[in-house]
């Protein structure tokens, strides 16, 4: 702490210390063989800081730091956790002075916390898997009376630490400087994976010659490749993993956050495997601007486990409505009914299945949410009639900021109740987007967050149908024209929280409320599909993401496939890129590739910039045409075993798109690989590596020798293989829609593994309601291939 109070220590800080010390003490305060509990007295300011450690049910470790009594209470996340986890008894016994042992419930796990420096180790069965403030990073910048209120021969602290410039923007620190952070040290490990979302690869790079990955929501149009730079969302979950085990951490801080991270790499040399073999050995340091440190270690062992410890404590994935897992046809913009109508026709004249129309911003009146543009979009209920009878939906953007004009009924509520973000003199805060001036809705208030659910009901969304489902956009939030293109830190919420500390939940809260406003309008019977740009941990039970604003080059469409693997790994599978590129106009080949490659990602939408041509998949000539029916074609024909997967995420938290690593944790080779995954156990997407029993998936063979194959590819498709070993359950055939196909058979494609044996699952349902939670309206049937005998349970 590099600018603490020095003089005496405050009233409040003085009984806080007595109560600890009196508790630490109770037992037998005389005695010199005292538990020795390390006191954590920030040296330099005195300031008390508190640590309390919790074992949480299933191999999860909770380390929180905080002042034992700060000035005023620090910004603890709230609505992440799904509830307050269920903590466990560790048992404590003392090594030596200053040093403390607490054992897991079963034994497996023990923390060594030392007092002086502070440190904690955490060893799995005499394995050192993890320590924390070993590089002696942890800082923790207490609560301090402003400069004014000090005695005035006492120094004026630096007012850059209360005031802060960027660029034309001043960001006043209502409660001065607070950041918060400290180093982890994983032992043995040099592959990390996770901390969405970054243009970024797979592995997280070593950042100690260049940029620390940024964790702030923002909204970068035309944002670039291989940049530390936060985009849109965030979730700060980091996985590290090593063939025997799969360790994770999560810090839960929603202000703006650094993650550092410095592998050092193993010598193979011959020279190293004498004595001292190297051992691989990776630093993350987290720093954040606010807040508490609040960090779960997820011990796992193996990745499913982390999973699942992650979703125990921030949720599964929502299951999506079984029409948003077919093909969605957006663009910037479907002028108008007659545009929606003329799109929906070339689907059905070119033989291409499609579920879902998107209509973006210009479809209302004059940026004005929950309105239509009265010319273009005169009947919109006749236009969702149409869509209904051809067995579609219809998707319609809400932002979050809500344009300044008193005529705007959603504009004179908001400021009537006084639901928007204020600025730091108590003014509702005004930002530009696209309606122009606009105010912001304080969705971290329960309150707006009901008002704005009611906002969906039919009768208060005029035109909207129950095929109308929602997009949530801009809600980093971007504000164009501010620090950075998003909303001052110093603006004010609910509860008189600074956004400097929330930031990263916005967009969260947003889709949360919006995905709430979507049950509530059918009385708790029906699912909804709330996609959303911004995000944090646990965004998962709202609905799906996108990557946001691509460009239509090559560069982003590789990118995509590490970028979808990150976000699946940090517990969110419904996501997805814009296929084709966002910004600019894809060359035919890239369109193509990108078709075949979101038909196997697991949300699938083609989307275009306003400025770019118009592409629907049959404006690029007969052979395209074709081959892009094909992949989407493949999609609906898949879709059961997708359904399966989202189920499985749904209930056991297995991401539906995964990296190689996940399924062959022991393969170092698969370690890095970002150009190849996995659909569930079952499916392979890619061309080159394959430590198993595979077959070709759309002509049967076997590929013989398991090792690096080397595969021809052509423009038609993408290489897909199906594990040796497993049943898929798949559609003989695709129809117009996810709906068209209810009545379409399944078929099962059975591979064998090298003892003739396979075994699979199917899950199904209604599609739409939540039936089978409520009244376990579903099937669910295991399939096993043994001795020739294919049996169903
Ligand atoms: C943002 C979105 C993009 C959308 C546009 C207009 O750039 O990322 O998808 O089309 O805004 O609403």
């Amino acid at each position: 702490v590099s600018h603490g109070r020095k003089d005496s220590e405050s009233e409040k800080t003085r009984s806080a210390k007595k109560n600890i010390s009196d508790f630490l003490h109770r037992d037998s305060p005389q005695n010199k063989n005292d538990l020795q509990f390390p006191e954590f007295i920030c040296v330099c300011s005195q300031v008390l800081l508190q640590v309390e450690i919790y074992e949480i049910e299933g191999n999860i470790f909770r380390i929180k730091i905080n002042e034992a009594a700060p000035l005023r209470a620090r910004y603890e996340v709230p609505d992440v956790l799904i509830k307050e986890p269920t903590t466990q008894r560790l048992s404590v016994s003392q090594k030596e002075a200053g040093i403390l042992v607490l054992t897991s419930v079963n034994k497996d796990y023990t923390l060594q916390v030392t007092a002086n420096p502070f440190q904690v180790e955490l060893h799995s069965k005499g394995e050192t898997v993890l320590s924390m403030n070993s590089n002696g990073l942890l800082y923790f910048e207490h609560l301090q009376p402003p400069p004014s209120d000090r005695k005035s021969t006492e120094k004026q602290e630096d007012l850059g630490l209360w005031q802060e410039k960027f660029g034309s923007f001043l960001d006043f620190k209502a409660h001065g400087p607070s950041s918060v952070g400290v180093d982890f040290s994983l032992h043995g490990f040099d592959h990390v994976y996770g901390i969405p979302q970054h243009a970024e690869s797979l592995l997280l790079k070593n950042t100690s010659d260049g940029d620390a990955y940024r964790l702030y929501n923002l909204d970068i149009f035309g944002h670039k490749i291989h940049e530390k730079i936060g985009i849109y969302g965030s979730v700060p979950l980091l996985l590290a993993h090593k063939p025997n085990r799969t360790s994770g951490i999560f810090w839960l801080n929603s202000s703006e956050t650094l993650v550092d991270i410095n592998t050092k790499a193993v010598s193979g040399s011959a020279a190293d495997t004498a004595k001292q073999r190297a051992v691989p050995l990776t630093d993350v340091r987290w720093m954040s601007e606010s807040g508490i440190i609040d960090v779960f270690l997820l011990m796992g062992p193996t990745a499913f486990d982390i999973f699942k410890q992650f979703a125990q404590l921030t949720g599964t994935q929502a299951l999506p409505p079984l029409f948003s897992l077919g093909y969605h046809q957006c663009r910037w913009n479907y002028e108008d009914e007659q545009d929606v109508k003329a799109v929906d026709a070339g689907f059905d004249e070119h033989d291409i299945p499609y579920d879902v129309i998107w209509l973006d911003i210009e479809h209302t009146d004059g940026k004005r949410y929950f309105t239509w543009d009265k010319k273009k979009f005169q009947n919109p209920k006749r236009m969702q009639e149409l869509l209904r009878k051809k067995k579609r939906k219809l998707v319609v953007i809400v932002d979050p900021h809500i344009k300044v004009d008193p005529m705007y009924a959603l504009y004179s509520q908001g400021k009537d109740k006084g639901y928007f973000v204020k600025d730091r003199n108590g003014q509702d805060f005004e930002g530009i987007c696209w309606p122009g001036s606009s105010c912001y809705l304080d969705f971290t208030n329960p309150e707006v967050r009901k008002w704005y659910a009611d906002q969906f009901a039919f009768k208060t969304y005029k035109g909207s149908t129950n095929i109308l489902f929602v997009w949530n956009d801009m809600n980093e939030p971007s504000v164009f024209k501010g620090a950075e293109l998003t909303m001052q830190k110093d603006a004010v919420h609910y509860k008189n929280w600074e956004h400097r500390e929330l930031h990263n939940l916005y967009g969260f809260y947003q889709q949360m409320a919006t995905a709430e406003g979507l049950i509530k309008r059918s009385s708790g019977k029906e699912r909804p599909f709330v996609l959303t740009r911004s995000f944090f941990a646990g965004s998962q039970k709202y609905g799906a993401v996108w990557t946001g604003d691509n460009t239509a080059e090559w560069g982003y469409l590789k990118i995509s496939i590490p970028m979808l693997l990150t976000i699946s790994l940090a517990g969110i599978s419904f996501c997805g890129a814009d296929v084709g590129g966002f910004i600019g106009d894809p060359e035919p080949e890239l369109l193509v590739r990108w078709y075949q490659a979101g038909a196997y990602q697991p949300f699938f939408r083609g989307h275009s910039n306003m400025e770019s041509k118009r592409r629907e998949p049959w404006l690029f000539g007969e052979k395209n045409t074709q081959i892009i029916r094909e992949a989407i074609r493949e999609r609906y024909v898949l879709l059961p075993y997708l359904y399966t997967l989202f189920y499985r995420a749904h209930t056991v938290a297995e991401p539906v798109m995964r990296p190689l690593w996940v399924e062959f944790p022991g393969k170092l080779e698969t370690f890095g690989v970002e150009n190849e995954y996995m659909l569930g156990k079952q499916v392979w997407v890619g061309e080159q590596y394959s430590p198993a029993i595979w077959y070709d998936f759309r002509t049967f063979i076997r590929m013989e020798d398991p090792g690096t194959l080397k595969i021809p590819v052509t423009l038609d498709n993408i290489p897909v293989f199906q594990r040796g070993g497993t049943v898929i359950p798949l559609k003989t055939t695709a129809g117009k829609s996810t709906e068209w196909m209810i009545d379409v058979s399944y078929e099962l494609h059975v591979a064998l593994d090298t003892e003739a044996r396979a075994i699979g699952e199917l899950y199904l349902d209604d599609g739409h309601s939540f039936q089978y939670l409520h009244k376990k309206q579903f099937l669910y049937r295991k399939f096993t291939f043994h001795k020739n005998i294919l049996s169903s349970r």
